[in-house]
């Protein structure tokens, strides 16, 4: 299914521009002089997390002490260890070692052309498969990495938060239609290049953009508000203990919560923290809030909802109310088990009620 994104997406002309700028501007790199896939493999291990700059000088004195993988499989792992010394990531170049050592037991040496059975090798991620398959053995795969979707977030003006699994699943599949099936290793080198030289994070070099023409964010002035990377909240865990508050009536005592925020303006059981219980008995704190007397008798159970950002653990304690209720105000409503249905109420609440009944 064509992505909503590529609507009116000239994506001819687009694979065009990119690759005659390609092919015009590429930068001059050591592991672009070659097809040999075990050659473009190690390189593409190595720019994992580190600049190309860096990289250079190291690939070139890896090749020349591993100028093939039989070498490279034959070669002992303190000195492989020993070559990628400074490069840092030191697991990149052990999974490296023991991915090459397969292909040469399993597969004779030749690097696999299935995308099956490369991302079965350890260490190839689906960004490094793409990688290998388009630049050695020119298949019309995807190579999807940070600077590809910061490129593709302008171009087609996609909101989505690239630290997200799903977005990269997206740009996957766009990249997959757009991708130029004649020259798929100058469209994704070009993509790199473009990433890396111009279409950069903070400061896109718009005005020199090959692409410009055809780039969504720019027409609208986006380019620098994309890519949409925004840190997620951490998962955080909170304690509370919960009092089903039933009267003489049979009624049970609900409030609302804050007209702003998390569940505004739901209704729920009275709630307290944890951690406020433990330095105040329940029945004290209760009294606080809301100038009731009750008694606590009994424990119903544990309660446990997890939001996208925040897990609530609840203990739930049945109570009765002490004496008669305090004139004037506060802010908890008696209602029937009949009316509480004409309230919103908070699912880990609806999951309180289920303890009760
Ligand atoms: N970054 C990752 N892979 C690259 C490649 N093949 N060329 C340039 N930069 C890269």
């Amino acid at each position: 299914m064509t992505d909503k994104a590529l609507r009116n997406f000239d994506i001819e002309r687009f694979q065009r521009t990119l690759i005659d700028w390609y092919v015009k501007n590429k930068r001059d790199l050591p592991w672009r002089k070659t097809k040999d896939p075990y050659r473009i493999w190690v390189s593409e291990i190595m720019l994992q997390q580190t600049k190309v700059e860096t990289v250079i000088h190291y690939y070139e004195k890896f090749m020349e002490n591993y100028p093939t993988i039989f070498h490279l499989a034959e070669a002992d792992e303190q000195k492989v260890l020993k070559d990628w010394e400074g490069l840092g990531y030191y697991q990149r170049a052990r999974n490296l070692h023991e991915a090459v050592k397969e292909v040469v037991e399993t597969y004779g040496g030749e690097v696999p052309q299935d995308p099956n059975d490369l991302a079965k090798l350890k260490g190839i991620g689906p960004y490094t498969k793409g990688a290998i398959l388009s630049i050695a053995f020119g298949q019309p795969e995807p190579a999807v990495d940070g600077n590809v979707m910061r490129v593709f977030s302008r171009l087609l003006n996609i909101d989505d938060n690239i630290l997200e699994q799903k977005t990269r699943r997206r740009f996957e599949a766009i990249v997959r239609e757009v991708i130029a099936k004649d020259d798929p290793s100058s469209f994704n080198q070009g993509l790199m290049d473009l990433g890396a030289t111009i279409c950069i994070p903070r400061t896109p070099r718009c005005e020199v953009c090959p692409v410009q023409p055809y780039c969504r964010a720019y027409l609208e002035g986006k380019q620098h508000e994309l890519p949409n990377r925004k840190k997620k909240a951490k998962h955080r865990t909170k304690q509370f203990v919960a009092v089903c508050l039933v009267n003489e009536k049979g009624e049970i005592a609900i409030e609302q919560r804050e007209h702003k925020g998390l569940l505004a303006s739901m209704w729920q059981f009275p709630m307290f923290e944890k951690d406020d219980v433990k330095k105040q008995p329940l029945v004290e704190l209760f009294e606080k809030k809301y100038g009731m007397k009750i008694a606590i008798t009994e424990k119903l159970g544990n309660v446990k909802h997890v939001f996208s950002h925040l897990t609530w653990e609840i203990v739930v304690h049945k109570a009765s109310l002490e004496g008669h209720l305090p004139e004037g105000r506060h802010s908890l409503r008696f209602v029937s088990e009949k009316e509480l249905g004409d309230f919103p109420i908070a699912t880990a609440h609806q999951k309180m009620l289920r303890l009760i009944e």
